[in-house]
């Protein structure tokens, strides 16, 4: 692979089951011009999120799906090189959706496409706790979830980026937090760093039985990051007028069929508990006072933020993998 060309990786095939190597193509192109109002922009670190493995397949989503031969997409930090908007100048450290490329030309300057990093954060920071995973967790939690003092708060996917966010925050506002997290390793870290109250290890253990043993007067909020038996465990064991936040379900985005619908729905009914979905790009607007807090609580030394830095842009498609076999720890960076 050269440097002096524009390297990236293009959607060749639809996965069929779990993401696969060959299911990307490489290939160089000229370095890009930008236009009238554009920027062009040195990616310097990938971000690598769940849901692009939802738009490699053609199907109505939220986002339209991506098409064969496309760069893939993604979130990235990088540098300005040149810039034909007054707004940028080079130099410039900025995170947009650069996608699995070594340049992109920016010609949209809103908050998802370009934004310039504030003064002080990393590039790794603006893609995780600062970037959408840390918003989502944010906006998830506080506008959905609504825990209050006190209240019993469950994560599931709780050591990956997210999830280990939710709970930091859920203890931020004074709940006892208990993270679902796949091996003893992840489980560990969340106590020891992250300051988890209890964790139960889903590879290892009865997970239905261990929510019951660790919360006897249910859940109030459980925050869903992997779906399937999880979830069908968790709305087995909820409290009185519990929230639900449905954020996602990893479990099943590498499957063909759509899982099981959960058979504990009554317990809703019971319960009378809620259970809601979001999208994290619905508080756009909001995004700039939730950045605040979220460092606010950083510099106080009450959050921390957990980044598994990959090399290289050759290891791409290796390193998108990572979130779906449980290798990453934290939120999944790669660095070009
Ligand atoms: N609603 C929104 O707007 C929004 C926005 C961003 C992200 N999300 C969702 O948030 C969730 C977490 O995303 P993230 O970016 O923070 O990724 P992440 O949690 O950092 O990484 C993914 C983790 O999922 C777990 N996992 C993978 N396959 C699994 C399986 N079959 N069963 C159980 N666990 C599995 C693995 O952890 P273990 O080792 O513990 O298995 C892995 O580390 C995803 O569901 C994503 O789609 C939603």
């Amino acid at each position: 692979m050269s440097t002096d060309t524009n390297r990236q990786w293009r959607l060749k095939e639809r996965p069929q089951g779990m993401v696969a190597e060959s299911n990307f193509e490489y290939g160089e192109q000229p370095i890009p011009e930008p236009g009238d109002g554009e920027v062009l922009v040195q990616n310097l670190y990938l971000s690598f999120d769940p849901t692009f493995r939802g738009q490699m397949v053609d199907r109505p989503s939220y986002v339209a799906p991506m098409q064969l031969g496309e760069v893939m997409r993604g979130g990235s930090g990088g540098q300005v090189i040149r810039s034909n908007n007054p707004r940028f100048q080079v130099g410039d450290l900025v995170s947009g959706s650069g996608g699995w490329q070594d340049y992109f030309v920016a010609s949209s300057d809103d908050v998802l496409s370009l934004s310039k990093l504030a003064e002080g954060v990393s590039i790794p920071n603006a893609l995780s706790v600062f970037g959408i995973t840390g918003l989502t967790a944010y906006f998830g939690l506080l506008d959905i979830g609504q825990p209050k003092p006190g209240d019993t708060v469950l994560v599931s996917g709780a050591a990956g980026a997210t999830g280990s966010v939710v709970g930091q925050i859920a203890k931020l506002k004074g709940c006892r937090v208990i993270g679902i997290a796949g091996g003893q390793e992840k489980c560990d870290w969340l106590k020891r760093e992250a300051g988890f109250d209890d964790t139960i290890d889903y590879k290892s253990e009865n997970v239905y039985k261990r929510i019951r043993e660790l919360c006897p007067q249910g859940i109030n909020v459980h925050f869903e990051n992997v779906g399937g038996d999880i979830l069908e465990a968790a709305l087995g064991n909820l409290a009185m007028n519990a929230r639900v936040v449905l954020c996602g379900g990893i479990s099943s985005y590498n499957s063909e069929q759509a899982p099981p619908g959960p058979n504990s729905l009554m317990n809703l009914v019971i319960t009378r508990s809620r259970i809601e979905g979001f999208i994290v790009l619905d508080y756009v607007k909001q995004f700039p006072l939730a950045v605040k807090e979220l460092a606010q609580w950083m510099s106080e030394g009450k959050l921390v933020s957990q980044e598994d830095i990959q090399q290289g842009l050759e290891n791409a498609p290796q390193t998108f993998m990572r979130l779906f076999n449980g290798k990453n720890r934290g939120k999944q960076i790669l660095k070009l």
